[in-house]
């Protein structure tokens, strides 16, 4: 095949957490929400009129920039909307990457990246975090065009410390993006360092905290020109009316969002308890997902015996993961069913 460029001939392109078609299962494999979005999302989803449709949308979005400003205590210049996070990642590469632009980022983590990095015929400098997932030291003198730290990171659920992103941000001589796409669930953010750095991005998804997966939103914060700069990269219409209408009546609803973060933080401590009760090691996690190792039962045998029981949780067959399994929090009911299938598998 001579279609394709070289790179995308090659690469084995992303491959998404298994969607079952089933209605009755316990899905905990791809982090969504457990609860349902705000009541006020259905409201003005109801209200979405014809003539929304039949107009093309605000190509930036003002009105979610507007709102998410107002949330973040910066102005709508340092907010740029997105066709959810991974919309922001590709923008980035594209911006910031080439040949001669490596980009760089501790591993494990999300796995997209290396795969943008392919598409974008880029080289991809990956630090290995120690034990602790501490922030590799090498990660600040690889001379990379953009740096991606995932805060907190996944699969684990790891936070770095404000401090130490600042420190890097002013090592770095490119571009720090802070994947926040799991932000909501910790308790703090690097939101701040915008203001101080004009060379950070952060990553925001209103795909998790907000249980807006479907809909397919999230969004940049960074310095107004940065935010210029990525705006030029981005498709014109990278965001659509309904999408910006549905995610800005959620940003507005903090109530609600608060209530349903706080609900998934407190199912979070119950299920790291119950895990480790069961024999699982498990690091504290700052994300609605937590990485579990059984030490008497392989993981990959475990993920057969639960998905049996139409419980699907995410394992990786990948070197450092293939003997853990990361498991979404889910509610409470569907955390208790998941524990009592674990006791009956491994027993
Ligand atoms: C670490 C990380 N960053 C970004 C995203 C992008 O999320 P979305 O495109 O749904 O906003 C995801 C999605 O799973 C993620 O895990």
């Amino acid at each position: 095949m001579w279609y394709f460029r070289e790179n995308i001939e090659k690469v084995q392109g992303y491959e998404p957490g298994f969607q079952p078609k089933e209605k009755d299962v316990i899905k905990l494999n791809t982090n969504e929400n457990p609860y349902p979005p705000s009541p006020k999302v259905l409201k003005v989803l109801a209200e979405i009129s014809t003539e929304q449709l039949r107009r093309y949308p605000d190509p930036v979005g003002n009105e979610f920039r507007q709102a998410a400003a107002e949330v973040n205590g910066v102005q709508p210049e340092n907010i740029m909307c997105c066709n959810g996070g991974d919309d922001l990642l590709t923008i980035a590469f594209r911006a910031f990457c080439d040949e001669s632009r490596p980009v760089a980022y501790p591993v494990p983590t999300y796995s997209l990246y290396p795969v943008l990095a392919k598409l974008q015929n880029c080289d991809a400098i990956e630090v290995p975090f120690d034990d602790e997932f501490n922030l590799p030291a090498g990660l600040a003198s690889t001379d990379a065009a953009l740096t991606i730290v995932c805060n907190p990171n996944a699969p684990n659920g790891s936070f770095i410390s404000i401090d130490e992103m600042a420190s890097l941000a002013d090592e770095l001589s490119g571009i720090l993006l802070i994947d926040e796409a799991y932000v909501d669930f910790a308790e703090a953010n690097c939101a701040g360092l915008v203001k101080e750095y004009d060379n950070v991005i952060i990553l925001r998804s209103m795909s998790k905290g907000y249980s807006l997966a479907g809909i397919r939103f999230g969004y940049a914060i960074a310095q107004p020109d940065l935010i210029a700069g990525l705006m030029k990269v981005k498709d014109s219409y990278n965001v659509d009316a309904v999408a910006v209408t549905v995610a800005t009546a959620a940003i507005k609803d903090q109530k609600y969002f608060s209530e349903t973060t706080e609900k998934v933080k407190k199912a979070r401590g119950l299920l790291v308890a119950q895990l480790r009760d069961l024999g699982f090691e498990v690091p504290e996690s700052c994300a609605n997902f937590i990485l579990a190792q059984s030490k008497n039962c392989k993981a990959s045998k475990i993920y057969d015996k639960l998905i049996e029981r139409r419980i699907y949780v995410r394992y990786f067959n990948l070197p450092g993961l293939n003997d853990k399994l990361r498991i979404s929090v889910g509610t409470k009911e569907q955390n208790d069913k998941l524990i009592s299938a674990l006791k009956e598998i491994l027993s």
